[in-house]
C-alpha cells in the first residue's frame, strides 16, 4: 500500500518559528529531510534561508529533490547519515544558522512494504535498513544471529517489551528449524508468546526495537548532537523532534547540560569547568502536537519537540 502523501511534517509551524527566530547567519541543516516538508516550509517562510538537505535514504532524497525543485538554488542535497553530515558541517567551523533533527522513519518508509519497517504485511522482508548500507545487518540477520540474551536486551531497551525474554527464547527456538526472513515469522513468534493475536501496539514496539538497532539510531543521535552544537553559529538554533522516550531522554539531557553554567561533579570546592552556559533552552517544556494535529496526522501523536539556542 502506498500513502497518498509522502509524509506530513510534524509540528511544522513551531519548527519554522523556532529555527528562523535568530540573527545568526549561515545555512540551516535539515538532517532528516525525508519528504522535504519542513525544508519547504522554511524556504517558503524566509527568502534568505539556504538549506543543506540530508537523508541517508536515497528514496527520501529523490522525493525531497522533487518537492524542493522550485527552490533548488537555495538547497544542497547530501545523501549521508546525519552524524557524518554533522561531522562535515563541523569541519567548516561554526557555520550553521540552524539545525533540525526530525528523528525516526517517515510515513512513506512505513507504508512501503518491501522496506520491512511495518508489521502490516506478513510477506514483507525483515530488512529495515534506512539506507543502502550493505555492511549493516538487516533485521532478519539480527534475529538469526544474536544470542538469546542480546535479543532480550534489544526488545527490552528499544521496545520496552515486558515479554522480552520469552520472545527472545521463542525466536532462538524457531530459527533452529527455519531462519527468519519475513515479517509473518516474527508475528507468529509473538502470537505464541502472547497466546493470542498481538495488538497493533504490541507488534509495533517489537518492530520499532529492531529498526532502532538495525539503523543504530541512538548512537547516531548521541554522536550528532555535540557536533551540530559546535557547528552552529553563535545564536544558531537546534530543533529536535523525538518519537521515542529513549531518544527524547538523550536530547533532553544534552540540551539541559549545555544550558547549565557549571557541570563540575558535585562537591568540588571550586568550579573548574567552563563556568558559563553554552546556550539556552528555548523550550522550557517539551512541545507536543495539538489534538487537532494528531487527529489530522495520527503518526504525530508521540512527537516531542525541544529547541536550544547557542550563546551569542
Ligand atoms: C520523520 S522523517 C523526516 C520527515 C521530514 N522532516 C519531512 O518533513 O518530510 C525521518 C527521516 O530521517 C531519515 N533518517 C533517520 N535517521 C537518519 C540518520 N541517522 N541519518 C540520515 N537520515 C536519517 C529517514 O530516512 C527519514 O527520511
Amino acid at each position: 500500500m502506498n500513502a497518498p502523501s509522502y509524509h506530513l511534517p510534524v509540528l511544522c509551524d513551531e519548527v519554522v518559528r523556532l529555527l528562523l527566530d535568530t540573527p545568526a547567519r549561515g545555512e540551516v541543516i535539515d538532517c532528516t529531510v525525508g519528504g522535504g516538508g519542513h525544508a519547504r516550509a522554511l524556504l517558503e517562510a524566509d527568502a534568505g534561508v539556504r538549506i543543506v538537505a540530508v537523508d541517508r535514504d536515497p528514496e527520501a532524497l529523490a522525493e525531497a529533490r522533487r518537492v524542493l525543485a522550485p527552490w533548488k538554488d537555495r538547497v544542497r542535497f547530501v545523501e549521508a547519515r546525519f552524524d557524518e553530515a554533522a561531522h562535515g558541517a563541523g569541519l567548516l567551523g561554526p557555520s550553521l544558522r540552524g539545525a533540525l533533527l526530525d528523528l525516526g522513519v517517515s510515513s512513506r518508509q512505513l507504508d512501503v512494504d518491501r522496506r520491512g519497517f511495518s508489521y502490516r504485511s506478513g510477506e514483507a522482508p525483515l530488512d529495515m535498513r534506512m539506507g543502502p548500507d550493505e555492511d549493516a545487518p538487516t533485521a532478519a540477520e539480527l534475529l538469526n544471529s544474536l544470542d538469546e540474551e542480546a535479543l532480550a536486551e534489544l526488545f527490552r531497551r528499544y521496545g520496552e517489551e515486558p515479554r522480552a525474554r520469552r520472545l527472545a527464547r521463542e525466536i532462538v527456538k524457531r530459527r533452529a528449524t527455519e531462519p527468519f526472513e519475513r515479517a509473518q515469522q516474527l508475528l507468529d513468534a509473538l502470537t505464541v508468546v502472547h497466546r493470542r493475536t498481538p495488538t497493533a501496539q504490541e507488534k509495533a514496539r517489537v518492530f520499532q526495537a529492531l529498526r532502532i538497532e538495525v539503523n543504530r539510531e541512538m548512537e547516531a543521535l548521541e554522536e550528532a548532537l555535540p557536533l551540530l552544537r559546535d557547528a552552529l553559529h553563535p545564536e544558531g538554533v537546534l530543533c529536535v523532534i523525538a518519537y521515542h522516550s529513549l531518544e527524547d531522554r538523550i536530547v533532553k539531557e544534552a540540551l539541559r547540560d549545555w544550558s547549565r553554567s557549571c557541570v563540575c561533579p558535585p562537591g568540588l570546592p571550586l568550579c573548574t569547568c567552563r563556568g558559563e552556559p553554552l546556550g539556552e533552552l528555548l523550550t522550557r517544556r517539551v512541545v507536543r502536537p495539538s489534538e487537532a494535529e494528531i487527529e489530522a496526522n495520527p503518526r504525530a501523536r508521540s512527537a516531542r519537540l525541544r529547541a536550544w539556542r547557542k550563546a551569542a
